[in-house]
């Protein structure tokens, strides 16, 4: 028997946003990854209800684990352990999961791993088939997030160099969309409306990156000034009369985020000297980022990783990754009272305390 056929068999539950994920690993081999999203009960609302979210959560959670198990051809019985996101996320949604993860985990007396969500993207790299090379700068960004992390180890040292002070990427992209009457999520029919728009066309600016935020917001993001301008200059083409040259828009604030993301990334591998940077979270779709990323990244001599898509939106795998390397590692399981933390600190892989 080889060492990964050894491996401990962890299932891992996502719930933290509006993904019902339920992911299968052995060791760091893939075997399952089943996401059922609520994504279209929000559409109408141009952005995540966590009330709908919680719900759709409870109603998915049984058929997406029996799936899970269906295509990893696995009986419950084969399964280790559990892993479940502890946050952070929405509280509301978070329960769903660590409740269902707390019955599963008694019901067939297996140890339990309630982990952090952050590092479930970062750890999703491993299940790429490639070792992940550490230290590395991990730059997160979804609707919920956008996270710029330093990575020691994933089983420990992970420390948040900065993150946004108020819209995630993704909620900027879902609410300019709003402002430019395009559909949910924004992030897409952005991306779609921005095809032959000239990215320069409309002067926009760039948060948090005049030399007087150096100081104390050098690896921080903010998208709301953004979010106001393309507002503004939407308002000022309307008083004038003149249609919206929509394409125009979508692709100088697309220019304005990328621009941002890549930029505060590089500049956080140049100032720790790690020539590696790690992408993850479901703005990681957006076809500007990456060709940006790579460009820069191989201007800079940073290795670049962006795993598949399915393992960079939110999503059960990457959190039954983390699980298995702390199985791995023989750290202990989570008390069973430990309690949804929608604003775990990203240095906390896995959450001990009841
Ligand atoms: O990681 P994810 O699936 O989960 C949550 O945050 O729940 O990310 C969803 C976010 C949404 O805000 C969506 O607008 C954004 O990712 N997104 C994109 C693209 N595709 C999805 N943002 C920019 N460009 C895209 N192509
Ligand atoms: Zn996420």
């Amino acid at each position: 028997m080889s060492a990964e056929q050894r491996a401990p068999v962890v299932l891992g539950i996502e719930t933290s946003c509006d993904e019902t994920g339920v992911g299968i690993v052995r060791g760091t081999e893939l075997l399952a990854n089943r996401i059922a999203s609520s994504m279209d009960l929000h559409a109408r609302f141009g952005g995540v209800v966590p009330e709908i979210a919680a719900r759709a959560h409870l109603e998915a959670m049984e058929p997406t684990i029996r799936a899970a198990l269906d295509d990893a051809g696995l009986d419950l019985d084969e399964v280790d352990a559990i892993a479940v996101t502890a946050g952070p996320g929405l509280a509301g949604a978070l329960m769903v999961g660590i409740g269902a993860a707390k019955g599963l985990a008694t019901a067939r007396d297996l140890p339990l791993y309630g982990v952090n969500h952050l590092v479930g993207h970062v750890a999703a790299d491993v299940l790429s088939g490639e070792p992940l090379e550490l230290p590395t700068i991990a730059l997160l960004v979804s609707g919920g997030h956008t996270s710029l992390l330093l990575v020691r180890d994933l089983a420990g040292d992970v420390e948040l160099l900065g993150e946004t002070i108020d819209d995630a990427a993704g909620e900027a992209f879902d609410k300019t969309a709003r402002l430019l009457g395009l559909s949910y999520p924004g992030g897409p029919s952005i991306d779609a409306a921005a095809v032959g728009g000239n990215s320069a066309a409309v002067r926009l600016p760039r948060g948090l990156t005049a030399p007087k935020d150096r100081e104390r917001h050098r690896f921080d993001f903010s998208f709301s000034g953004l979010k106001t301008a393309v507002a503004r200059h939407v308002e000022r083409a309307e008083a004038a009369g003149e249609p919206l040259a929509t394409a125009d828009v979508a692709a100088s604030f697309r220019e304005a985020v990328v621009d941002v993301l890549v930029a505060k990334a590089l500049d956080a591998c140049a100032e720790h000297g790690i020539p590696r940077l790690l992408l993850g979270g479901g703005v990681v779709a957006n076809r500007r980022l990456r060709e940006v990323a790579v460009d820069r990244c191989a201007a800079a001599g940073v290795a670049l990783r962006i795993p598949p898509l399915d393992l960079c939106t939110d999503n059960g795998a990457m959190i039954a990754a983390v699980g298995a390397m702390l199985v791995a590692r023989g750290d202990g399981p989570s008390p069973l009272g430990f309690a949804a933390e929608s604003t775990l600190d990203a240095s906390v892989v896995q959450v001990v305390d009841a």
